[in-house]
């Protein structure tokens, strides 16, 4: 199994410019693919850069099939607070990719949906490239530790660390929902290809900790030492270098 390729890059606009040369090349290849987009702050730059090479008639994602990694539970469709919304307004509408092209979350999380989630996505040929941040406590979408690497496609409650980093997103940290739905470590860690990005000092330890600390439950992320495809790793210098 290889190991993860580390790329450290200067800062956050240069992260954006590396990691949509490697996804843009992953795509030319092969406009079929099937991506999964994380949200949160890191991959924004990536998506803007995307949007305008999209924008320049240099980057097609129309024939993408996008699978959602993550939402919080239970809120109402079109709800503008729900990952899918960010998700939406960050990615699917500035590189006009159509609804309908989108492999969704079951929102509520139910058990048996789940399960016909991850049936569905396999029978489709599973992920080709997964898009992904890290959370300073080392999850993976909404893997919180302790999540093993088999784990499948379910409800998680949000642990008190993801709570707070969220909170500026609702207000504050009674306003976060305590439970989410995330796509498991299992079909995230069989993609095809894997682009993790980190950025800022916020970062550092976490990506040491994923690349060079004990694998296990604790740390999501040290799992992609065990993917099953390539893993590519781009961190600015602020992620990789003491101050
Ligand atoms: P961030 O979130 O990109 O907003 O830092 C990453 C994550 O929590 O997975």
């Amino acid at each position: 199994m290889p190991q993860p390729a580390v790329e450290v890059v200067d800062d956050a606009p240069a992260l954006a410019r590396a990691a949509a040369d490697v996804v843009a090349a992953f795509v030319a290849a092969d406009p079929d693919r099937t991506v999964v987009p994380a949200t949160g702050e890191t991959p924004l730059g990536l998506y803007a850069e995307l949007a305008e090479r999209h924008r320049a008639g240099r980057f097609d994602a129309s024939s993408l099939t996008i699978v959602q990694l993550d939402d919080y539970r239970g809120l109402g469709p079109g709800d503008r607070r729900s990952l899918y919304g960010w998700m939406d307004r960050a990615l699917l509408r500035p590189l006009a990719i159509a609804d309908d092209r989108v492999l969704r979350l079951p929102a509520d999380g139910d058990p048996d949906a789940c399960a016909a989630f991850d049936r569905e996505l396999e029978a489709r040929g599973g992920i080709d490239l997964a898009i992904l941040g890290v959370g300073e406590n080392g999850h993976l979408g909404f893997n919180e530790p302790p999540s093993a690497a088999g784990s499948p496609t379910r409800i998680v409650a949000l642990t008190r660390a993801t709570i707070a980093a969220n909170a500026r997103y609702w207000g504050s940290d009674t306003d976060v929902p305590t439970e989410a739905v995330t796509l498991g470590l299992r079909p995230l860690l069989a993609s095809r290809r894997i682009l993790l990005l980190a950025s800022g000092p916020r970062k550092r330890e976490i990506v040491h900790r994923a690349l060079d600390g004990p694998m296990g439950d604790d740390v999501p992320a040290s799992f992609l030492r065990r993917a099953e495809g390539e893993v590519t790793v781009i961190v600015d210098r602020a992620a990789w270098e003491p101050a």
